[in-house]
């Protein structure tokens, strides 16, 4: 079974010696480049890792894989931006970082028939598309311009290559630069725009060996994102942290096998960094947990009653299923604890206050003027749906 990359803790096994001294891979060598421009490469190159046939659940598992419940929470929300939008002719749903369309897919069969006739998915990914993808997902490489819809992005930000920084012995921010076999060492002073991304994000302090990842290009493509949304709504699903608590030697790591590995850019896993999602919130985001938004979308752990076994097995099996995959997507310590950056475009908040006491609100709210007001009647026909015809892969194997 692959990894959860949920459980991952904080760049703990991926903080390589400073002075370079891990092992290098066979025949590793070549030129060095800081690790924004090395994970380009390794990532997405001609021979990069995501464009290999396996695909992310190959390696690891995101929420996609660990449950149906989670197409079915997402198909929900959709919904809920549905009445928003005043049930458009045709309803946008975006797949941004699509893996292999898993979820594109998940949603449709998730969805009431009515809203998934409306209903355009488009999965934006790198990689080609997969044989036998559900049909009705449209495959590109770009996003769509103008959606009146639902932009999703699992796991997609942490994936947006970042520049790392560290600290020398004369208290200066320096990029590091590695090579294809993992090694590293230190390169020129930070400047620029680089510079004040990290005072204003993630201040180092000058303390010689501590590290942080610069957010700029993350900030940057969520940016460009929400802005193909005419209408409705974006969300960035990720581990993350926040400006008052940065893990002090950053969270770059590796992916291989369903292990984590440190991160050795050679195109061979997956390279990661949990995502500053508070940077690239925009005004009238909300930042929670995914266990207040799952929750809030009607995922929760809860064992079905003793008495059903008795009067209907086989529902109080399903119902345990169902029961165990949705404490995974809700643990604490694991899948529970990434952040959902919750941005509307034009829309109230389609989680209402009372279910998101922990939400972080960013700046000001969008207009919201001329939004249709959303309700509870359609979510019941969701709900109805909940966990869906939805049989894609779960194990990510
Ligand atoms: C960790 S995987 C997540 C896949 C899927 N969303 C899931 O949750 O299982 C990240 C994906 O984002 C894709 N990706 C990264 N940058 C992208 C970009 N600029 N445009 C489209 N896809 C991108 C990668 O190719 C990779 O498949």
């Amino acid at each position: 079974m692959a990894h959860d990359r949920g459980s991952q803790e904080a760049g703990r096994s991926a903080v390589p010696d400073r002075h370079g001294s891990r092992p290098s891979a066979p025949g590793g060598t070549g030129r060095w480049l800081p690790w924004r421009a090395a994970t380009e490469e390794a990532l997405y190159g001609a021979q990069g890792f995501y464009r290999r046939p396996e695909g992310p659940a190959g390696h690891f598992r995101t929420s996609v894989h660990a449950s149906a419940l989670y197409a079915g929470a997402v198909a929900r929300l959709l919904c809920r931006v549905d009445e928003a939008l005043g049930r458009p002719r045709e309803l946008g749903f975006v797949d941004m970082g699509a893996g292999r369309g898993e979820l594109g897919a998940g949603v449709l069969a998730a969805l009431p028939a009515d809203v998934a006739a409306r209903t355009r998915a488009y999965a934006v990914e790198i990689a080609d598309r997969p044989a036998g993808l559900d049909d009705r997902v449209e495959w590109r490489a770009e996003p769509p311009e103008r959606v009146r819809g639902l932009l999703f992005a699992n796991e997609w930000l942490d994936n947006v290559p970042v520049d790392v920084v560290e600290v020398d012995a004369a208290g200066t921010a320096r990029l590091v630069l590695v090579r294809a076999d993992g090694r590293e060492r230190l390169g020129e002073p930070v400047g620029g725009e680089a510079a004040a991304w990290l005072e204003r994000w993630w201040p180092t302090a000058g303390e010689e060996g501590l590290r942080a990842e610069i957010g700029l290009p993350r900030d940057r493509a969520w940016a460009a994102a929400v802005a193909g949304v005419e209408r409705g709504l974006a969300v960035a699903v990720d581990y993350a942290h926040r400006a008052d608590a940065r893990p002090p030697f950053g969270t770059l790591t590796g992916f291989r096998e369903g292990r984590q590995t440190a991160p050795v850019p050679d195109g061979s896993g997956d390279i990661t960094a949990h995502v500053a999602l508070d940077a690239c919130a925009l005004p009238g985001a909300r930042l929670l947990t995914q266990r207040d938004a799952l929750r809030a979308l009607g995922v929760t752990a809860g064992r079905p009653p003793l008495s059903l076994a008795a009067t209907d097995p086989t529902a109080y099996v399903r119902a345990l299923a169902a029961a165990g995959e949705a404490a995974e997507l809700t643990a604490p310590g694991g899948l529970g604890d990434f952040g959902w950056l919750i941005q509307p475009v034009g829309i109230p908040h389609p989680l209402g206050d009372g279910d998101t006491e922990t939400a972080t609100e960013y700046g000001t709210e969008y207009g919201t003027e001329d939004a249709t007001e959303y309700g509870t009647e359609h979510d019941e026909t969701c709900d109805g749906k909940q966990g869906g015809k939805y049989d894609g892969k779960r194990d990510g194997a």
